[in-house]
């Protein structure tokens, strides 16, 4: 088998990717390891930044998002009995959409689908070869057969735990890491949400957050143990936990329902450098993952993304142009390095750190005050949370 860019994995960006690519003429191989029922049975992000919505609008695959996406202009922050409401339109002139990451997937599988593009599922010991030449290869076992799959370049879009990010070399790879101290246990529900916008908590009890996928589907978290049992936590136990986080109104007036999924994530940022290595682009999880605490994984995918397709579009539709290329480690980097942040700052403020220092303690709480005191602290917040341009 031949193509002009071989892809590991079949999340969003992969698929993102194959049909911005599909769009400009360009062929691509999708390679996934799991079944497609297993793809689409995650429950992942659900916050969408306008540039993303706009990149999948631009792919053609906007169609269902702009009827069922939930816009959304701000979000609150509690803290204590205060709460504090972030005015994203006002501070930004701009929204975000809430819009389930596995909506997302399912409208991107059907426009490769409807295309006539090749998904590969269940390939298994997905390898690179001679990534050193012009025509490196990806090899996987299918069916039992082994199969050889030539490409001009290769995306590495397989997640964290993916292949991709090992065939660039030790010494030229530099990982930067940070785990956090525990973890989110997640539940969704077929239940009305608690409010129309999301609200973040600081409870002394530990992180809580109310979220949503639709009017009738509420995603709702609370910070637990990072080995925490997931078979201890009966959906009682959850309500009740989450109840006790919220402020009271919300705690009184919330809808419950017996979940429909449940999970625990643990929370981690991760940056990869470079991105690239010969014809090997990673991107998404990959190469960088963000604690969710501010809504930035699946964002930066897509951004990923918007570099990679810009990069081999100018090779292949500009008679070879290479200078995206030569600069596409570069571009994601300075966004994700920001996105990080970010993240690292919501997660910082917003949970409850075991071992905390009173100093610690003191500097969480002086930004928290400064937050809901500041309209420029919010805007700075508002500005980060919709996405910083591409
Ligand atoms: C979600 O709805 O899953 C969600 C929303 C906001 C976050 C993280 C997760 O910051």
């Amino acid at each position: 088998m031949r193509t002009q860019v071989g892809i590991i994995g079949s999340g969003p960006s992969g698929l993102l990717l194959s049909q911005l690519l599909h769009l400009e003429g360009i062929d691509s191989v999708i390679l996934e390891r799991r079944t497609q029922d297993y793809v689409l049975g995650r429950i992942r992000a659900g916050v969408l930044e306008q540039g993303m919505v706009d990149m999948l609008r631009k792919a053609g695959v906007a169609e269902r998002l702009e009827k069922e996406g939930l816009v959304h202009e701000g979000l609150s922050i509690c803290f204590g009995d205060r709460r504090q409401r972030i005015d994203l339109k006002k501070h930004t002139g701009k929204v975000v959409t809430v819009y389930g990451q596995t909506e997302v997937t399912k409208d991107l599988i059907d426009a490769r689908e409807a295309a006539g593009g090749t998904l590969i599922y269940e390939a298994e010991n997905v390898q690179i070869e001679d990534l050193d030449s012009d025509t490196p290869a990806l090899t996987f076992l299918k069916d039992g057969k082994q199969q050889r799959l030539t490409c001009d370049f290769i995306a590495g879009c397989d997640g964290f735990r993916g292949v991709s990010r090992r065939y660039i070399p030790e010494d030229k790879l530099k990982i930067h890491e940070r785990v956090y101290p525990f973890g989110w246990l997640g539940i969704l529900s077929e239940t009305r949400p608690v409010s129309d916008e999301l609200i973040y908590v600081n409870h002394w009890r530990g992180f809580a957050l109310c979220s949503m996928r639709s009017p009738t589907r509420s995603r709702y978290y609370i910070q637990c143990a990072y080995d925490e049992d997931l078979e201890e936590w009966t959906d009682d136990r959850f309500w009740d936990e989450l109840r006790i986080r919220l402020p009271s109104a919300a705690a009184e007036s919330i809808e419950m329902g017996p979940s429909i999924e449940k999970s625990i994530a643990p929370l981690r940022s991760f940056i990869a450098e470079p991105m690239r290595h010969r014809h090997l682009f990673l991107a998404g999880d990959a190469a960088h993952i963000v604690p969710p605490t501010g809504a930035k994984g699946l964002n930066l995918a897509a951004s990923d993304i918007y570099y990679l397709s810009r990069a081999l579009t100018a090779y292949y539709k500009d008679d070879s142009r290479t200078d995206h290329m030569d600069s596409y480690s570069r571009d994601c980097l300075k966004r994700i390095w920001k996105a990080e942040r970010f993240s690292w700052w919501m997660t910082t403020m917003l949970h409850k750190f075991p071992d905390q220092s009173s100093f610690d303690r003191g500097m969480q709480l002086a930004e928290l005050d400064y937050l809901f005191d500041s309209e420029a602290a919010q805007a700075s917040l508002a500005e980060n949370y919709v996405g910083l341009p591409y």
